[in-house]
């Protein structure tokens, strides 16, 4: 009888990061000083950027423990990475939205993803290039891998702006509250109200110093709505996001790495009629391990936020779908 192999940690692997922009360099540094990779090699097309950004940050190599860093315009410093980061692609202006770069980013990445998978056949991959859905479901066709080895960072980042947002809201420590975004990393994400908690409170019955609610419609939809204008405000102000992302990514890393076993907001492909969805990535609470994106949870909703993840389902879906997909 053969056994299935069971995932273990793997805390020696090398993390290839695709893109030595502003997401790549940072995502390399913080991976590299929270010890979630050990070895991190950065391919760019730019050989003098990718040369710089690993020289920068292996110049500091000595204050970190057992740590590597290159970086090369050759495809071949990728070679058996075990986890490959796609942060390459279209830059997004402001005013411009996600899925505005969705022709140009997906061009790169049919491009590029075969000559990757040339040299790292083994590895898994995690989009974080945007529109990432849509990504990720254009690398989950041309790989052929199995969805739990091809996931995007989906609304990681977006369910830790919210957590942030609400923190200072009721001024609780931001790991003491728990909320997820779901559905696409773009315009129509769904904040999930109705199983929002506070150190084990609802948050709907979070009460304000007034002894009434705090969370009421009117605060819901002001942070809602900040948490969807994050990245255009940011971008608005110094031309690209990249601290939060770049640890946002690093946490999935870990989990992977690490074999954790988390719960993360990761982008994957739905194919089983899930909520009425199907043939579509895009995020809800999955449990991240050594094995990838392995398994989906079905977490509570209200009918209202379920109509909302559908409809960001069927958004995500027709984009994919006019690029060919
Ligand atoms: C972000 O949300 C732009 O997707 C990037 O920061």
């Amino acid at each position: 009888m053969t056994e299935t192999p069971v995932p273990t940690a793997r805390p020696s692997s090398t993390v290839a990061i695709i893109g030595a922009g502003s997401v790549g360099a940072t995502l390399a540094y913080a991976a590299l000083v929270r010890g979630a990779a050990r070895n991190v090699v950065l391919y760019d097309i730019n050989k003098a950027k990718v040369e710089a950004e690993a020289a920068d940050i292996g110049h500091g190599i000595e204050f970190i423990s057992q740590a590597t860093i290159e970086g090369s315009d050759d495809i071949e410093i990728c070679r058996d990475a075990d986890l490959v980061v796609f942060t390459a692609g279209a830059k997004q202006h402001p005013g411009q939205s996600r899925m505005d770069l969705a022709a140009n980013t997906v061009g790169l990445v049919k491009k590029v993803l075969p000559s990757v998978m040339e040299v790292a056949p083994n590895a898994m991959h995690m989009m974080v290039t945007n529109p990432v859905d849509v990504v990720t479901y254009a690398a989950q066709q041309i790989t052929g891998l199995p969805p739990s080895h091809v996931f995007g960072s989906g609304t990681v980042l977006d369910s830790s702006r919210l957590r942030y947002l609400i923190a200072r809201e009721c001024k609780v420590a931001v790991q003491s509250v728990h909320a997820y975004v779901l559905g696409e990393h773009g315009d129509s994400e769904v904040p999930m109200w109705s199983s929002a908690s506070i150190g084990g409170v609802p948050l709907l019955d979070w009460l304000g110093e007034d002894g009434e609610p705090l969370f009421t419609d009117a605060v819901r939809s002001r942070i809602g709505r900040d948490v969807v204008h994050a990245a255009y405000q940011i971008i608005e102000g110094k031309g690209a996001t990249n601290y939060a992302v770049g640890l946002a990514v690093t946490r999935i890393i870990e989990a992977v790495l690490r074999n954790e076993h988390r719960v993360l907001p990761v982008s994957t492909r739905i194919d089983d009629d899930f909520l009425g969805i199907h043939d579509v990535c895009l995020s809800m609470p999955t449990v991240v391990d050594a094995g990838g994106a392995v398994r989906r949870l079905g977490i509570p909703m209200s009918q209202h936020e379920m109509a909302r993840v559908q409809a960001s389902g069927r958004s995500i879906r027709e984009a994919a779908r006019s690029l060919g997909f």
